[in-house]
């Protein structure tokens, strides 16, 4: 991304004056292992991607806070004094949900800024394009008002503005990945309490490839929602075995076993099959990559999804298309569905010597089973939300 080209257009849409023009960056996120976990107090590893979200941000001495974008259309001004307090549909109501849980938080702004933002996460395909925008926008806020910053509160800052303000019921794995992303490091993260650790990512020899099947996701959050209905429900209905149980991942598959003769729904009783299972492969990922033992983690990636497809039911047929076919390249060690859902990416740890053969491979293959032409992004793991200095680089990850 040429940050001087939007430095221009910054200027083009908002004049010239002796204001400081400052610029940061979010990125987005791909989950390695532990789907559908966050919400269910259970383990997950994401890792930060390189692409991601640029905010240029100056303030203004007139009290108004002007949002335009160089990939929608829309722009949208308000008085910093009469900021809408409902939602519009627009790609605006991320920022305007964050100003308002700054607000709520005793962080309110306090001048009027102008911003333009440029991103390039392609948007609904389940890297998180939502929370790097939500992410870049409050740490530019915080920073330039002077608040201190702490990436844990500002992670659950994001996600309260995409429940509350936006609507979307989502978990805080991808506030906290954008936040927190270190670069050639993924995040254990415990939903729970929130406590994680960087580990180091070493996959030499190896490339992560995502592949964006360019399905469109349709009803995702409905569907995200009735699987969160599910597992309260299957909390519930185990609280006869276990009465304190607060979260299905507390429990261990031997604790499971023993109770989940009261799941008497079927349905019920695999979606909680999975998180409990799904929880363990973190934990047994976590030690395979300690050991440095690449091929035991993409098998427990491979179990991970087929637990998606089969006991969660989120995967589709695009997203097992992709994923068998690229099981079939020599060189692939592990490969499964990211993120919610439902359509959006996979994501495959690849011999680097078989990236090329893969991308065509499972370009042709998947065009030809589903008549959709998809994308692959060879991804390096990058850093958390940052503010850059000008001119300023950032490498972007290879899109073939
Ligand atoms: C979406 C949500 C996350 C998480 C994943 C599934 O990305 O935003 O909170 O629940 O789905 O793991």
């Amino acid at each position: 991304m040429d940050t001087n080209r939007l430095l221009h257009l910054f200027e083009q849409h908002y004049g010239i004056n002796q204001g400081e023009v400052r610029l940061f960056h979010a990125p987005g996120r791909v989950n390695l292992i532990g789907e559908h976990l966050d919400y269910n107090g259970g383990y997950v590893l994401p890792a930060a991607l390189q692409i991601g979200t640029y905010l240029l941000i100056r303030s203004n001495a007139d009290r108004m806070l002007r949002l335009a974008s160089v990939q929608f259309e829309e722009a949208a001004s308000f008085s910093i004094d009469e900021l809408p307090t409902v939602k519009s549909d627009m790609w605006t109501d991320y920022p305007l949900g964050v100003v308002h849980e700054m607000n709520k938080a005793g962080h309110p702004i306090t001048q009027g800024y102008d911003l333009l933002v440029a991103g390039n996460i392609p948007n609904g395909a389940g890297l998180s394009s939502s929370a790097s925008l939500e992410v870049v926008i409050g740490y530019a806020l915080l920073t330039l008002e002077g608040y201190p910053i702490d990436r844990t509160a500002l992670a659950r800052l994001s996600q309260r503005a995409e429940n509350q303000f936006v609507g979307v019921n989502s978990g805080i794995m991808d506030q906290f990945a954008v936040s927190h992303g270190k670069q050639d490091h993924a995040i254990l993260l415990d939903c729970d309490s929130l406590q994680y650790e960087h580990v180091p990512f070493q996959i030499q020899g190896y490339k992560l490839i995502i592949g964006n099947t360019n399905k469109r996701r349709g009803l995702v959050d409905s569907k995200y929602n009735e699987r969160r209905t599910q597992c309260d429900e299957a909390v519930e209905k185990l609280k006869q075995v276990y009465p304190d149980l607060t979260y299905l991942a507390h429990l261990t598959s031997e604790q499971f076993q023993q109770a989940k003769h009261v799941l008497t729904d079927r349905v019920v009783c695999q979606r909680a099959e999975h998180v409990v299972f799904e929880n363990e492969r973190v934990k047994q990922s976590m030690k395979a990559l300690r050991e440095g033992d690449l091929l035991a983690f993409g098998q427990l990636m491979n179990a991970s999804h087929e637990s998606l497809r089969d006991l969660y039911e989120v995967s589709c047929e695009e997203l097992d298309v992709m994923v068998q076919e690229a099981r079939t390249v020599n060189g692939t060690i592990g490969s499964r569905m990211t993120g919610a859902g439902f359509g959006g990416c996979t994501v495959s740890l690849v011999a680097q010597a078989a990236v090329e053969d893969f991308v065509n491979t499972v370009g042709a293959n998947y065009e030809r089973h589903t008549g959709l032409k998809p994308d692959f992004y060879v991804c390096d793991v990058g850093d958390g939300v940052i503010e850059l200095e000008w001119p300023a680089f950032i490498a972007t990850d290879e899109s073939i």
